[in-house]
């Protein structure tokens, strides 16, 4: 189990990668991650669904943790096209993304089917990764912080501990455009993340909470220093090996 706020550089490959290009990726993190033989940070890499079980096992001795993007919130049944936590984890999961807020977006997840599908993952033995963020209209109006409260408050199951749960706060509005909220502004935003979550569980001191949204290795040193954060959720920069390592190494 991580230590108490372990830096995690979590890598969401999201719909990217054949098999030869996955494969490769994949190798060159592991490769990097054992030659850097860090013991005081995590490294996950989450391929897509067809991919988890090849990289699985080229990831095999390295220490990179694998996990899902996505789980349904079912053990199993008729939920065509769907995959649930318990398949992740036999694929060699050990994390899954939740309310990430393409699948929000994309996939008209609420606040209320993000809760079902962390519990899914408890269910499974996996270490949910929920995901939160205002849309730029909401940052706009000034609602950021009233919008991640409700997002939290609807969507961190009760029962919640910091070995049991990763928040990533990913703006929408960052998320692929090459735009950051400043790191002053993601400190204060983590900070209230941390406070509202102390409502919610006993130890959200030690919760981790990572910040996601347009973290490339030339801004991972400020942000991933920013107070209360506690890793990345990283989308395109983790498509290139040097470039995630680059992240893994600032944390
Ligand atoms: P990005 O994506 O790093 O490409 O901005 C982050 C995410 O969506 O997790």
């Amino acid at each position: 189990m991580a230590r108490s706020r372990q830096p995690l550089i979590a890598g969401n490959w999201k719909m990217n990668g054949l098999r030869a290009d996955a494969l490769a990726l994949a190798r060159g993190v592991a490769e990097g991650v054992k030659q850097a033989g860090w013991t005081d940070r995590e490294v996950l890499v989450c391929p897509p669904a067809t991919l988890l079980m090849a990289v699985a096992e080229a990831v095999k001795g390295s220490g990179v943790l694998v996990g899902g993007q996505d789980c349904h919130s079912n053990a199993s049944g008729a939920h065509t096209g769907d995959i649930s936590a318990e398949m992740l984890r036999d694929a060699g999961a050990s994390h899954v993304i939740v309310g990430h807020s393409e699948r929000r977006t994309d996939c008209g997840e609420t606040d209320a089917t993000v809760r079902a599908k962390a519990e899914a993952a408890w269910r499974a033995g996996l270490l949910p990764i929920v995901c939160i963020g205002e849309t730029l209209a909401e940052r706009e109006a000034g609602r950021t912080l009233q919008v991640l409260e409700t997002q939290i408050k609807g969507s961190v199951p009760a029962g919640a501990t910091a070995a049991k749960l990763v928040v990533a706060y990913e703006p929408v509005w960052a998320i692929g455009t090459g735009k950051t909220p400043t790191v002053a502004e993601v400190a204060a935003v983590h900070a209230h993340i941390r406070k509202i979550l102390g409502g919610l569980m006993p130890d959200a001191n030690v919760v981790r909470l990572l910040y996601g949204g347009s973290v490339k290795g030339s801004n991972a040193g400020e942000l991933l220093a920013a107070g209360d954060v506690d890793g990345a959720l990283v989308g395109g920069a983790s498509l290139k090996a040097d470039e995630f390592l680059a992240i893994a190494k600032a944390a």
